[in-house]
């Protein structure tokens, strides 16, 4: 067990030291400290700079994420000190005001203290730090059916919702066995943009909206054999994973019958094609509309790109690209990227980012 630990950290921090230049005399005085700690106490502790390279490493190692060039760039913000539900809630409003940034984002991780043992873990419940309910009705769901299971865990916990099709979860923040804490996240903090199209006036009607940035919450940091239960960690959107999937999944706001009959087309025959150009029609408006509001976002050709540039410069780093090409492939006109037209190894190194159970 602390032998495994031990081999984990030994690979993690050669390849860290190397990447920061340190030299070998620093190399082996770090793993021999690292030898100490974990047989005195079973466990280690990074430092600051070790943590940035492994969450920079983390980003890399994604193979489901296209939009790796960034990965150096990567703020953290270290809050292995906060030990309370405030505390952490606290960090969870900073790093959603930060990573914000009047809608100019940056990518940020809030690294949160690993658990010695599961009866401390730190668990953030919610998928995305912001994102819209779910609630079941009779009539179907109003809001976002991928929230149902979490905001009837949320209503249970005492949530008092409006029941409106985009209202914002609270944050529910849960250590070790204790009963969870959910926070309503202060409006101030989330930046919304209304969707319309640059040529269709009627667009506005359709009243929809999505907010700026998409923080995943509930995934696993692990680093050098050390486990993080709690990391939220952002980009930017790229606009089809709101246009052809949040907006058109027929399991999600399955919006492509509406904005179709608006556009008159013939829905009649799946020949005329009216998904396909309802699909497209969805995501000028997603992309034109964050656009117009100053707020980060990327098409899916341009991030393929950016995407061909990371794979070049890893290659010229003599590291090679792992991915997973099923996730890779962006959802509207995949073959018109050179991704589609490619294989790829989808082993996976870590650094990296993995599900965990949910706790609800
Ligand atoms: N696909 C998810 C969503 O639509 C977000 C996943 C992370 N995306 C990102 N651009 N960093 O909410």
């Amino acid at each position: 067990m602390t032998h495994q630990l031990t081999a984990e950290a030994r690979a993690f921090i050669q390849e860290c030291y190397a990447f920061l230049g340190k030299t070998d005399t620093e190399l082996d005085a770090r793993i021999a400290e690292i030898a100490r700690e974990i047989e005195e106490t079973g466990s280690y502790e990074h430092t600051g700079e070790e943590l940035h390279y492994g969450v920079k490493a983390a980003w890399r190692n994604s193979n489901r994420c296209i939009g790796r060039l960034f990965w150096n760039t990567i703020h953290l913000f270290d809050a292995r000190s906060a030990s309370t539900e405030a505390e952490i809630r606290d960090a969870l409003f900073r790093h959603i005001e930060y990573a914000t940034n009047n809608g100019k984002i940056r990518p940020v991780i809030t690294v949160f203290r690993p658990a010695k043992n599961e009866s401390e873990q730190i668990r953030i419940w919610n998928h995305q730090l912001i994102r819209y309910a779910g609630f079941e009705t009779d009539d179907g769901v109003i809001g976002d059916p991928h929230s149902v299971r979490f905001t009837k865990a949320c209503l249970e916990l005492g949530w008092e919702a409006k029941r409106e099709p985009f209202e914002i979860l609270p944050l529910v923040i849960q250590i070790g066995n204790r009963p969870p804490v959910w926070y309503e996240i202060p409006k101030h903090l989330i930046l919304e943009v209304p969707i319309k199209h640059p040529e269709f006036t009627w667009f506005e009607e359709l009243s929809l909206k999505w907010y700026a940035v998409p923080i995943i919450s509930e995934m696993r940091l692990e680093v050098g054999g050390i486990h993080y239960s709690a990391a939220p960690f952002n980009g930017w959107y790229m606009e089809a994973e709101i246009g052809a999937r949040n907006f058109a999944d027929e399991g999600r706001f399955n919006l492509l019958p509406t904005v179709a009959s608006y556009m008159n087309l013939d829905m009649t025959t799946n020949a005329s094609l009216w998904k396909d150009k309802a699909l497209i029609e969805l995501n000028v408006a997603v992309h034109h509309s964050y656009k117009e509001a100053g707020v980060s976002i990327v098409d899916h050709h341009t991030a393929a790109q950016q995407f061909k540039l990371f794979e070049q410069q890893e290659q010229a780093c003599g590291r090679p690209v792992t991915g997973d090409w099923t996730w890779l492939i962006p959802p509207v006109s995949p073959a018109t990227t050179h991704i589609f037209h490619k294989l790829y190894d989808n082993t996976w190194h870590t650094p990296n980012f993995f599900y965990q159970e949910k706790p609800y």
